[in-house]
């Protein structure tokens, strides 16, 4: 396999990205009046606007043939056939399958994985059902009125950004809540005003031996049964999402209550699966199937436009051109929309926990950047937190704004005021302001020349910050489905890019084991001297403190 900086169009971008730092966007506006037209792609519900980006027609077409190079079409239809593409753990990457077709047959090692993918949709549209009409009824009768959905990471962030972004879409036929952190204080908090006999506990965990997650469970299944005193409650009060039966038997949960997950789902892809339970006891089974819907969409335009107008290619080749040619070292999401308060959260395990990495999928040592650290805010909160340093720090953080056109809330005057906003923001960071411009308009103002001379440089604003725009018609179950699977696969394409295995998680091993044996030395009274001094000598004040 070539390695990618020996390939022409990667040297030719190399080339290419020294000249373009020193171009201003305002010429190539200025230089281009159909630039838009260029640089923006359409689909029925959302559109992305890229023009703002420090590229021109060459760049994008050396962009593309990047993409041509690294085989990126070839790639996407082995992920999409079940290829074992995930190569450190040879598996396959299928979570597209989990919103495909129910009538298309797709055989990986022999085993129909649409058959098992309808059957669970079908068992998890029967217990939802169950649930939101008062027919699963805890240990003393009485209908479910709370579901407490407790998971980290892939098995929490999904669900819990989708459930915040459609609850107008909820008809509140139960609470959910979810538990995410082994913080006591957390599970202490949600737990206090539910009444035991109405909680329905949702263990999620694809591997069910992550420390936080079972110690959450314990927790719970302690609560539960300190009110109902029969262990027998279990069975009507917890189910579990796993690819490991035998551990979620071996905890207790009934066999009946156990929901598949399978190892071609990644956890941070698995909010399709039945690790989206959460979201479709919230909003009712059909409106869990539109957000899947939505997402399928997403995959068929993804599988059929041409690279040129296909919209996760174009971000993923954007942001490799922003982090690794042009330098970024951050990225920002700044949704428009309070609704999406949770999608960056969600998006930095996505994009960080699969491709922040350094090694190529060949073990070889990568020294080129590859992704940006991701981080976000609401767009207006952040206007008045940190935009000052999008705006003029000496940094430049490519920026992702995401919003609608529709409010799903609206009250009158107020999406007007949050959408001027969201225009003017990314005008501003693209165009800037001079300091021809910046006297002028202190001159206009009547200020005195010492004044001006004084104030002039802290008024200027570089511009050149590059932005997309993703701009939906509203935020609904199918556009965010849409949404995510965008960035799901824009994701993949990155990786794809950048030679990296985006479908293991090693990085998060090594702290996992370590924590593991600190835990024994916390819970015993001697201590041995096994770590470094800054280690060693924080367990022993910790131990010490304690006592
Ligand atoms: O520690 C990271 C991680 O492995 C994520 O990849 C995963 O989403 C999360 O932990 C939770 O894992 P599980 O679903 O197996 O409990």
């Amino acid at each position: 396999m070539h390695k990618r900086p020996t390939l022409a169009s990667w040297q030719q971008l190399e080339a290419m990205a020294a000249g373009k730092k020193s171009q201003h966007m305002n010429d190539l506006f200025a230089q281009d009046a159909h630039r838009f037209d260029k640089f923006s792609i359409e689909l029925p519900s959302l559109m992305l606007d890229y023009s703002k980006n420090l590229i021109d027609s060459e760049t994008l077409t050396t962009l593309l043939a990047l993409a041509e190079e690294t085989q990126v079409g070839q790639w996407r239809e082995k992920m999409f056939r079940g290829d074992k593409i995930n190569k450190t753990e040879n598996r396959a990457v299928l979570h597209t399958a989990l919103r495909a077709s129910a009538n298309k047959p797709l055989i990986v090692d022999g085993e129909n994985i649409t058959e098992q993918v309808q059957k669970q949709l079908n068992k998890m549209e029967a217990f939802v059902n169950k649930v939101r009409q008062g027919h699963w009824l805890g240990y003393s009768g009485k209908r479910i009125t709370d579901i407490v959905n407790i998971g980290v990471g892939g098995s929490n962030l999904g669900p819990q950004m989708v459930t915040e972004a459609l609850k107008n879409y909820s008809d509140n036929s139960v609470n959910v809540h979810y538990v995410s952190n082994v913080d006591g204080a957390q599970i202490a908090e949600i737990l206090r005003p539910l009444e035991p006999e109405k909680v329905l506990f949702i263990v999620s965990s694809k591997t069910f031996t992550t420390t936080e997650t079972m110690t959450n469970a314990k927790t719970a299944i302690n609560w539960l049964t300190a009110a109902s005193f029969d262990q027998k409650a279990v069975a009507k009060h917890f189910v579990a999402v796993t690819a490991n039966k035998i551990n979620a038997g071996e905890f207790g949960i009934e066999a009946d209550n156990i929901f598949d997950m399978w190892d071609w789902v990644g956890g941070r892809f698995s909010l399709w699966s039945a690790i989206g339970l959460p979201i479709a006891l919230d909003l009712g089974f059909d409106k869990f199937k539109e957000l899947l819907q939505g997402a399928a969409e997403m995959d068929q335009h993804f599988l059929d436009a041409p690279l040129a107008q296909n919209m996760p290619v174009i971000m993923a080749l954007l942001s490799v051109w922003n982090t690794t040619f042009l330098g970024s070292k951050s990225q920002a999401i700044l949704p428009y929309d309070q609704t999406l308060h949770m999608l960056a959260a969600y998006l930095q395990q996505a994009e960080m926990e699969s491709n922040g990495k350094s090694v190529s999928w060949d073990g070889d040592e990568i020294d080129y950047a590859t992704v940006p650290s991701i981080w976000g805010e609401l767009g207006i909160n952040g206007q008045h937190a940190f935009y000052q340093y999008l705006h003029q720090s000496n940094n430049v953080v490519p920026a992702d704004f995401i919003g609608s056109v529709e409010s799903v809330t609206p009250v009158k005057g107020h999406h007007e005021t949050l959408m001027a906003n969201f225009f003017a923001q990314t005008q501003a960071l693209m165009t800037g302001v001079n300091e021809t411009q910046v006297r002028a308009d202190l001159k206009a103002k009547g200020r005195s020349e010492q004044y001006i001379n004084a104030i002039a440089p802290h008024k200027v604003h570089k511009g050149n910050r590059p932005t997309n725009t993703i701009l939906l018609k509203r935020i609904d179950p199918n556009t965010l489905g849409q949404l995510i699977a965008l960035y799901e696969q824009k994701i993949f394409v990155q990786g794809i890019i950048l030679q990296i295995c985006s479908f293991d998680q090693w990085g998060v091993e090594l702290g996992k084991g370590l924590a593991a044996n600190i835990q024994q030395e916390l819970e015993s009274v001697s201590s041995e001297n096994v770590h470094d001094s800054s280690t060693q000598n924080l367990i022993s004040y910790y131990k010490k403190h304690q006592q």
